[in-house]
């Protein structure tokens, strides 16, 4: 089984695109087949991978409501062994279209269930709509970005608390892979009291990898790149293969 691992924190701009895109990009330079899933209306994960929103025949809207199959809607990337199921605006409707549904949690689940890649990234919305909600109901791992700043710890209780939920009714199976801070600044001491904070709320969730604030990545998206691609020597891009290394000891184990 696939190890399906939702990105998911909603506060907005935290990291998790980013950290899906780059995680993602070493996960496939370590050999495992990959599958970003782009669950989110804004698509940044399917322009951050040079995919021209504008242009896609099908997005994962269509796969949601069967409007197209999953094999013809996933894209190849510049990477080997990454793909994408790309998403769109489209995708602003689906919820709406979802919630008269029966099984309205359930149909992101379905559309994954025939996938078959060793490691399936869900990139979430900055909410816990029902979009988010179908992510924690298909996958089996979570793993939260969270932003090494002052109020980073605020809503990280809503947010355990929606996953504590889903744990117990929809998905009694999914487990917290890992925290992970984000966009850290080893200057200011702001960033090591937030580390220490989550460090007492997480304990050894929290990934030994930290990912530094770091202007290349912020940069590479407007490349159509990963950091692999962008500058593979960067500090950021060190971050994010020591955290795929930790990944794949958590998820592989
Ligand atoms: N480590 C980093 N260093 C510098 N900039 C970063 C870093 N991580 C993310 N950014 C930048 O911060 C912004 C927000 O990052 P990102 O889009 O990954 O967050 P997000 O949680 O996916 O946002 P949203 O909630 O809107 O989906 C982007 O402009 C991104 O390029
Ligand atoms: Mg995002």
């Amino acid at each position: 089984m696939s190890h399906v691992i939702a990105v998911i924190n909603q506060k907005g701009g935290v990291g998790k695109t980013t950290t899906t895109l780059n995680l993602a990009a070493y996960l496939s330079r370590a050999g495992r087949s990959v599958l970003v899933v782009d669950a989110d209306p804004q698509a940044n994960a399917t322009s951050g991978l040079q995919i021209d929103k504008h242009s896609l025949d099908y997005t994962l809207y269509d796969v949601l409501f069967k409007r197209s199959k999953l094999e013809d809607t996933i894209k190849t990337t510049n990477l080997s062994g990454l793909n994408i199921l790309p998403s769109n605006a489209d995708l602003a409707a689906a919820e709406i279209d979802m919630v008269g549904s029966e099984s309205r949690e359930l149909f992101l689940k379905r559309s994954l269930a025939n996938a078959s890649f060793d490691y399936v990234l869900i990139d979430c919305p900055p909410a816990l709509g029902l979009l988010t909600v179908n992510a924690l109901a298909a996958a089996n791992k979570i793993l939260i970005p969270v932003q090494a700043e002052y109020y980073a710890l605020e809503g990280l209780s809503q947010l355990l608390a929606s996953i504590q939920q889903v744990r117990e009714g929809l998905n009694p199976d999914i487990m917290l892979l890992g925290v992970v801070l984000t966009m850290y600044d080893s200057r200011t001491s702001l960033s090591s009291q937030v580390k220490e904070e989550l460090v007492k709320h997480f304990g050894d969730k929290i990934f030994n990898a930290v990912i530094p604030r770091n202007v290349r990545l912020a940069e590479a998206p407007s490349y159509g790149k990963t950091i692999l691609e962008h500058d593979k020597w960067s500090k950021g891009a060190r971050a994010y293969k020591h955290l795929a290394q930790e990944v794949i000891e958590r998820a592989e184990q």
